[in-house]
């Protein structure tokens, strides 16, 4: 990775936004990526704004790999005042925004960002449902543990 695009990185990291679970979201997505082992999940919030449902704030988890965390941070804000159709036409490029052009071997840390975000505003997930946390649940919990309602996609 060259060095530009890791100071990039982190610089993303060293202020992420939008980190951690959202109670009362209105759709959830979960995505894992088998090769490396990474998940990622992603909460959005609708709000009404000017007759559109339009994405309010969106919050994601993830278990450590740097450039889904910085392009995650970045994609929450990016979406931000979005309907879920603007939000779906978004490219993992675009998501991965000022980060700049990913290299081939990082290219699906912001693909599974992409991912997540697809498996939030997919259909079944868009619609509005409770998805508060349960207490003394973590995201590994989620992942060993399944319960009813959560949906972990593989990523090709
Ligand atoms: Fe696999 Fe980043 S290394 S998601």
């Amino acid at each position: 990775m060259n060095e530009d695009l890791q100071k990039r990185i982190q610089a993303a990291l060293a202020n992420p936004q939008n980190m951690g679970e959202m109670a009362g979201a209105d759709a959830i997505g979960t995505v894992g990526n088998a090769d490396c082992g990474e998940m990622l999940r992603m909460w959005v919030k609708f709000k009404e704004e000017n007759g559109r449902q339009v994405i309010d704030r969106a919050s994601f988890q993830s278990f450590g790999c740097e450039t889904a965390i910085a392009v995650a941070s970045l994609a929450t804000e990016l979406i931000r005042g979005k309907t879920a159709a603007e939000a779906l036409a978004l490219k993992s490029e675009e998501l991965a925004g000022e980060l700049g052009p990913l290299p081939p071997m990082k290219i699906h840390c912001a693909q599974l960002v992409e991912g997540a975000l697809r498996s939030a505003l997919s259909p079944e997930s868009a619609a509005p449902k409770p998805a508060a946390p349960v207490a003394g649940t973590t995201l590994l919990d989620s992942f060993t543990k399944p319960k009813d309602g959560v949906k972990l996609t593989f990523l090709d």
